[in-house]
């Protein structure tokens, strides 16, 4: 099997890296668009169209799936992507407000986000269909993603958001940017066990499984 997986950036290796876990023999290419970096900050039509423009080489490539491992790309794009290539499989990564909304408490949830999702039409939809009736906090994490790109990550940032979200009785915080997977750890510490920190990757690979099973090419 190939499995193509995209990225913005260095998002896309942390999920390319457990996807060869779970599927050893398959040839697996991740590729990014670092020259465009951070889409986050970027309009609807430029996430569009960089996109498109950036996963040309894993649609020319034949990919059985291609996995669109950014939250940015997946909640601005893919809905096109389908549309301009129904033969094409493809995975998305978005924030995980519907399991937020079933393991809240205090019903009150964070969502670490790009701007750009945050402001997107299909993320405003997920929040619609499951987190109506809890409080949906979205601290500032805008320069977030090009903070772990550069590997210049300033803790105190991070870690004032995590103590402003716990103030405000977040019991579960969703990375909604594969590049904060990089810093899973240590959101997990600063939240000092008061909140369940969570990210899609685990259900990626099983939902590969369920798509090609269903549609084997
Ligand atoms: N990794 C991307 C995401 O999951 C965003 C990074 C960027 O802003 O380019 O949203």
């Amino acid at each position: 099997m190939k499995i193509g997986v995209f990225d913005s950036g260095i998002g896309g290796e942390i999920v390319a890296n457990d996807l060869k876990k779970h599927f050893p023999d398959a040839t697996i290419t991740a590729i990014n668009d670092r020259a465009h970096l951070p889409y986050g900050t970027k309009t609807e039509e430029q996430v569009i169209n960089l996109t498109d423009t950036a996963i040309q080489p894993l649609i020319a490539a034949a990919s059985d799936v291609i996995v669109i491992a950014c939250n940015t790309a997946t909640t601005i794009a893919l809905s096109f992507l389908r549309k301009k290539y129904p033969d094409q499989l493809f995975v998305g990564i978005e924030p995980m407000i519907k399991t937020a909304s079933e393991l809240t408490r205090t019903n009150v949830v964070a969502v670490c986000a790009t701007p750009a999702t945050l402001k997107s039409k299909r993320y405003n939809e997920l929040k619609k269909s499951f987190a109506a009736d809890i409080t949906v906090l979205e601290p500032d994490c805008s320069d977030w993603a090009s903070m772990i790109e550069a590997n210049s990550v300033d803790m105190s940032r991070i870690s004032s958001v995590i103590a402003d979200s716990l103030a405000k009785k977040a019991d579960v915080i969703v990375l909604g940017c594969t590049h904060y997977h990089w810093i899973y750890e240590q959101i997990t510490k600063l939240s000092q066990e008061r909140a369940h920190i969570i990210e899609p990757t685990p259900s990626i690979a099983r939902q590969i499984t369920a798509l090609t099973a269903k549609r084997p090419r």
